[in-house]
């Protein structure tokens, strides 16, 4: 086992595909977010990407499988509300997956600032309901939609989807060979069995907005789109996010 002093001391003097460690963004308990530079210049995805490293000592195969499942399922898709993966690799050392790097700070930390005005919140909320459309398009669920896993993007003005770490296609979710995972707030209720399909990710999804539009703002629209969303049995919800983006519509075709 590598200590941790050891391996940031290692990856620091590391280049990654021309890019070079800048910054610590962030440590999770399995990976580490960093801000890295292409000291050659501009590479071709840009000067300053984002690099998330799966800690060294992480050497469970389930887990190492689990990263490079989640680079390779972000890989695919391209979205200009999903961070951009460019490539998923691994060094003598470590596994990583490199990123664009955005600008701006996940909703948590984002909200901490005080929120941007109803309608401007509603439809950066709106765009990311199309987000996960298409990527339910593409039989993709993303099981772990929270405030921390959606980035908000300073000179885009707008939401973008990360963390595809629990990530799965339709049918393979829940075979039981990968932990369930996501957080316990956000989390449909059916999940905890192991059933798993587009509507956990409304609920979660749901589960966002009631925490981010304010109640004393909302009308009956609003109000009744986040009810359906976040029932507890799963029919009672939205069968579909193309179903939500439309009562979502009907709200701004009323308050033009
Ligand atoms: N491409 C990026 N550009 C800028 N910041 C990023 C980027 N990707 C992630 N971050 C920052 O790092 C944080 C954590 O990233 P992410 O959600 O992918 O890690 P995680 O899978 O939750 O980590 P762990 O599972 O190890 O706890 C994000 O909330 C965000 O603040
Ligand atoms: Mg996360």
């Amino acid at each position: 086992m590598t200590p941790y002093r050891d391996y940031i001391v290692k990856l620091k003097s590391e280049v990654i595909e021309n890019y070079s460690v800048e910054e610590k963004i962030w440590q999770g308990a399995t990976s580490t977010v960093y801000k890295c530079i292409n000291k050659y210049g501009k590479g071709k995805h840009g000067s300053i990407v984002a690099i998330k490293v799966l800690h060294p000592y992480r050497k469970d195969p389930l887990q190492i499988k689990m990263f490079i499942r989640e680079g390779r399922i972000q890989q695919k898709l391209s979205h200009e509300n999903i961070v951009r993966t460019f490539s998923v690799g691994k060094t003598e050392d470590f596994y990583f997956i490199l990123m664009e790097y955005i600008r701006g700070s996940n909703l948590k930390v984002f909200s901490q600032n005080g929120i941007p005005p109803f309608r401007q919140l509603l439809e950066m909320f709106r765009d990311l309901a199309y987000t996960l459309s298409y990527m339910h398009g593409r039989k993709i669920l993303h099981n772990d939609i929270k405030p921390e896993n959606i980035m908000f993007d300073q000179a885009a003005k707008s939401l973008k989807l990360t963390d595809f770490g629990y990530a799965s296609t339709f049918q393979k979710w829940f075979n039981r060979k990968f932990p369930a995972g996501g957080t316990e707030k956000y989390m449909a209720p059916e999940r905890k069995t192991g059933i798993s399909d587009t509507r956990s990710d409304i609920y979660s999804f749901g589960m966002v907005l009631d925490e981010f539009l304010p109640q004393n703002e909302r009308d009956e629209i609003i109000s009744s789109i986040i009810h359906k969303a976040i029932q507890r049995e799963p029919h009672k919800r939205y069968a579909s996010f193309s179903e939500m983006i439309s009562d979502m519509k009907y709200y701004f075709y009323n308050k033009p």
